[in-house]
């Protein structure tokens, strides 16, 4: 009888451990081909990756995003996206993010197709280098018309092995629309999106590092 319980609680023991463990799904990616490891939940719009209009294997670290040229407040983003560790710096991580324009309206020029008619055209694209470094050139966005919105630009991530996922928004630490909540948020996904500015060499400079997998759904702890 007491080998019998011993036995039923040994295999009790073992049926939970293996319901802790749950395996990364897989899925098959329609636009990579590929097979993938599902992360970040769902995300409406999340694929607007995958209308850079040119190719992953050609994109390279720097953007500058359409109008940049055009009268505005001038911003050089930058940073390092690091693995899950927050140290090894991540190469070949695709950066998609878009924003709205001075008007705080997503502008588009009637031409587009897919996403594009929802993101507008001031979006960009690019591939993380040996370092890990990635940098963008834009004006800086303005909040949406008539709202507390702050000001923000929308960032997609796409690495190797995963589906594509959202992170936090890029958010300006000087924005009097910038809720409090942002700047001391206990999860950020990604790392903080909160840009300190400052002035050099006649344009804004801001940095963010990102942290791949951070408070992403389903990311694979290895
Ligand atoms: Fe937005």
């Amino acid at each position: 009888m007491q080998h019998s319980i011993i036995l039923l609680l040994l295999l009790v023991c073992i049926s939970c451990n293996s319901c802790s463990q749950s395996n990364p799904k897989q899925t098959g990616n329609a636009k990579t081909g590929q097979q993938e490891i599902k992360v970040g939940g769902n995300c409406e719009g999340c694929e607007a990756i995958y209308e850079s209009p040119v190719s992953f294997e050609q994109l390279n670290e720097v953007d500058t995003l359409p109008g940049f040229n055009e009268p505005g407040p001038k911003i050089e983003i930058s940073g390092i996206i690091y693995q899950r560790d927050g140290k090894t710096p991540a190469k070949g991580v695709i950066l998609y993010i878009y924003h709205t324009d001075k008007k705080g309206i997503y502008a588009t020029k009637g031409t587009e197709s897919g996403w594009a008619k929802r993101h507008g055209y001031t979006r960009g694209w690019m591939k993380t280098n040996e370092k890990g470094e990635y940098k963008f050139y834009t004006l800086v966005p303005a909040s949406y018309p008539n709202s507390n919105n702050p000001k923000h630009i929308h960032p997609t991530i796409k690495e190797p092995g995963k589906t594509e996922y959202w992170i936090d928004e890029f958010l300006f630490d000087n924005d009097p629309l910038l809720p409090e909540a942002e700047r001391t948020k206990n999860k950020p996904v990604g790392g903080s999106g909160v840009l300190k500015t400052s002035m050099k060499d006649g344009m804004l400079r801001a940095t963010r590092n990102i942290i791949l997998g951070l408070n992403v759904i389903d990311y694979p702890k290895q």
